[in-house]
């Protein structure tokens, strides 16, 4: 059975958790493909509310195996921690498959992350400071230490004392710093392998298996395409690939074997941290939005920018990532609102703009020109099938398909499991008990 991805349409923070947790009940494998514990990924289940920053949101599904792929870069202490706390709330984690190809985060790239950003100054990207940039870095320039280094101790002691030496050349002598202690980064990873060893398989080999087996399998982007490494808002993105390419290489599932790509997005957009942001709302609507939406960053609880939905980077997204269906997320936030704007253009110049433009400076001063939506000011978060929507909301759907150019499958109206609206017949399967 080929694969379906799920990804973030915008900055992040769209809502994937959920969508993930709701698809889950129905996958046998949900493999999380990009990002670190950079991300943070809320579920609200009758249970309460869980906060993931590593481990696949299908973790709270027992029966769907979870698998932290090669494009993660893995914090062995923080995802220890995760673990620690999932099993103290009664989530078994046995469930849990680590691949071997995934590299480490290791005590200097938080570290090296920090001094980069103060290094910056005016010019910081505003990262999480989970060390992600600097572990990816690492990676690609062959210096990184991987899952299958960190469980074997001969080959973990080989490798960390040559990167140790090499990152303390770097603090010492560029940053001033002083120089870190390899036996003690040994003796803790020595002993977080050892916790982790169980999980650790050849993951791409257990995804092509159960593609094989016509199992379904569900591949989950952390953050948002618009923080892309490649066709994000560089140098104000992450440093992976949260795009659907970037989910077939992190999980180890061909393009070929793609049925599904569903992008979730905002009703409106947010972004965390610095960069261009065209749509933002510095104003009392940008409030009313944050407070309404929650928009307070789960990993570090910024509070998060947010402005109204940007047509013209959706469009974007949904064309390089050839999304076939839409999760909406959050409209329930706009139920105040007497009018919606959404950016349906951008002007540079006098020049109409219908993609971004690579330069950082010309983005920061693209005008988002408008169009104005008539609120339909009830609330939805009672809402379980299309008809419960007002007509208003479901013509700003209909308005938002036309303009991004795919369908909107799922609409969801409140953080809980069943406040996930489906719009068609197939989505409706997806409706969770
Ligand atoms: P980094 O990934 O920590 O290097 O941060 C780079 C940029 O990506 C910053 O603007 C972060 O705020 C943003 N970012 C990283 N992870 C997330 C996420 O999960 N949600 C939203 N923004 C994120």
């Amino acid at each position: 059975m080929p694969a379906t991805i799920i990804m973030g349409g915008q900055w992040g923070d769209e809502g994937k958790g959920k969508l993930t947790d709701a698809l889950a009940t129905k996958a046998h494998v949900v493999v999380r493909a990009n990002g670190g514990s950079n991300a943070g990924h809320t579920v609200t289940t009758s249970q309460g509310v869980f906060k993931m920053h590593l481990v696949p949101s299908g973790v709270l599904n027992p029966d769907c195996l979870c698998v932290i792929g090669a494009g993660v870069v893995i914090d062995p202490v923080s995802l220890l921690q995760e673990l620690d706390e999932l099993r103290a709330r009664g989530v078994p984690v046995d469930n849990l498959r680590i691949s071997d190809r995934a590299h480490v985060v290791l005590p200097y790239h938080p570290e090296i992350d920090r001094l980069e950003e103060s290094a910056r100054a005016d010019d910081g990207i505003g990262t999480t400071l989970r060390g992600n940039g600097p572990a990816y870095a690492d990676k690609v320039g062959r210096h990184g230490i991987r899952v299958a280094d960190l469980i074997d101790e001969e080959t973990l002691l080989r490798k960390l004392t040559r990167e140790v030496q090499i990152k303390n050349q770097i603090l010492t002598r560029v940053h001033n710093r002083p120089a870190l202690n390899a036996t003690e980064i040994y003796t803790d990873l020595v002993d977080a392998g050892a916790r982790l060893r169980e999980h650790v398989v050849a993951a791409e080999m257990l995804v092509q298996n159960a593609l094989h087996d016509g199992q379904e399998v569900l591949v989950e982007c952390a953050q948002g395409a618009m923080l892309d490494v490649d066709y994000g808002t560089y140098p104000y993105v992450t440093s992976s690939s949260p795009t659907a390419a970037g989910a077939c290489q992190g999980a180890g599932v061909a393009p070929t074997q793609v049925k599904r790509v569903i992008a979730v997005y905002k009703a409106y957009s947010t972004r965390v941290g610095s960069g261009p942001f065209p749509t933002e709302l510095l104003d009392e609507a940008g409030s009313t939005i944050r407070e309404r939406g929650r928009e307070y960053g789960t990993t570090t609880g910024r509070p998060r920018r947010t402005g109204w939905f940007d047509a013209v980077a959706a469009r974007y997204i949904a064309r390089l990532n050839g999304v076939t269906e839409i999760a909406l997320t959050l409209l329930d936030v706009l139920d105040v609102f007497e009018e919606i704007q959404v950016c349906t253009e951008y002007r540079l110049n006098e020049v109409r703009l219908d993609y971004l433009p690579a330069r950082e400076d010309l983005l920061a001063q693209v005008t988002p020109v408008l169009t104005p939506i008539t609120g339909w000011k009830q609330e939805t978060t009672g809402a379980r099938a299309v008809d419960d929507l007002p007509p208003g909301a479901r013509d700003y759907i209909s308005f938002l398909e036309r303009e991004v150019g795919a369908r909107v499958t799922m609409v969801g109206v409140g953080p809980d499991r069943e406040q996930l609206v489906p719009l068609t017949e197939d989505a409706a399967i997806l409706a969770v008990a």
